[in-house]
């Protein structure tokens, strides 16, 4: 095992075959942790998030894991704290997006995107502090979203389970804190994913028009441009490390400053006289 702030630690990642995940996954192996990287539909992903860890020298399995059914969450979580005698750091991070206004979103569209982004970190953390508990401590790490603290058009119910996941964080954050188990959440704002594969699954043309969108509107925000999934992984890392051993229940925007920025779009000349 390398030597790193992780040395020593177990973590398990949710949704590390692709974007985000990955990258932390990548940054905890290469920290010396054991990683558990899981996704549910993208085993070629996973597999090869984990060989990667593995071939920089690190410690790391694969494991298929949907986060919406609790069963099978609860048998990754005790699995891996069987085989490596501990569980030190959760990181919910799986989400899919729905990108509709409420009429238009469909019934089990909402509960499909309540289900993963919502009830799944819910079952993680339910389902790993008992482990946590019993060595004493340990680190909860919740990906949720700027569209969990602000509006935007037609996310619905990406919006809605975002903003859940900020307040069952500082619910547990409320809860466990005596017990050493520290409870943070991130909100990313633009980064350069394909969330859930969609832009990959359009044509050629129509794909270059959807990433032509989201970079005009990632230049809306302060700092002009979307993240790297790297630039997620640097935080994820200082909140499970024990250099964070006093960040507990906070919910942290990482957005290039877009939850700051007041955007008066045409009306930005009348704002400047007020
Ligand atoms: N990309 C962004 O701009 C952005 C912004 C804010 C928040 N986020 C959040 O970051 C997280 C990661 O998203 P990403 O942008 O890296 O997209 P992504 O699609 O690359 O990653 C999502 C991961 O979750 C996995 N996943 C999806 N459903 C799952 C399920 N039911 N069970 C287990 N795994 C499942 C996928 O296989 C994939 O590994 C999500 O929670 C997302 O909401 C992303």
């Amino acid at each position: 095992m390398s030597a790193g702030v992780l040395s020593g630690k177990t973590a398990i990642v949710t949704g590390s075959s692709s974007g985000i995940g990955k990258a932390i996954a990548e940054r905890f192996g290469r920290e010396g942790a054991t990683v558990y990287v899981t996704a549910d539909k993208n085993v070629d992903g996973g597999e090869a998030t984990a060989a990667g860890i593995r071939d920089e020298g690190g410690e790391a399995t694969f494991v298929q894991c949907d986060v919406s059914d609790p069963a099978a969450f609860k048998a990754l979580i005790d699995r891996a704290a069987e085989e490596t005698g501990r569980l030190d750091v959760l990181v919910n991070n799986a989400g899919i997006g729905d990108g509709r206004k409420v009429e238009e979103t469909t019934v089990a569209a909402f509960n499909r995107v309540l289900g993963v982004n919502l009830a799944g970190p819910f079952y993680g953390a339910k389902f790993a502090i008992p482990h946590m508990r019993r060595q004493g401590g340990g680190a909860i790490i919740n990906v949720a979203s700027v569209y969990g603290i602000i509006g935007a058009p037609g996310v619905t119910a990406y919006a809605a389970s975002k903003g859940g996941l900020i307040m069952l964080t500082k619910q547990m954050a409320v809860d466990y804190a005596r017990e050493n188990i520290r409870i943070n959440a991130i909100c990313p704002g633009f980064v350069d994913t394909d969330l859930g594969g969609r832009r990959a699954a359009m044509p050629p043309e129509q794909r270059a028009q959807a990433q032509a969108l989201r970079e005009q509107r990632a230049a809306l925000q302060p700092i002009g441009r979307q993240a790297q999934t790297d630039e997620m992984a640097g935080l994820a890392l200082y909140l499970a490390s024990d250099e964070a051993s006093f960040m507990h229940g906070a919910i942290i925007p990482i957005d290039g400053g877009a939850t700051v920025l007041q955007n008066w779009g045409t009306l930005g000349e009348i704002g400047d006289r007020l």
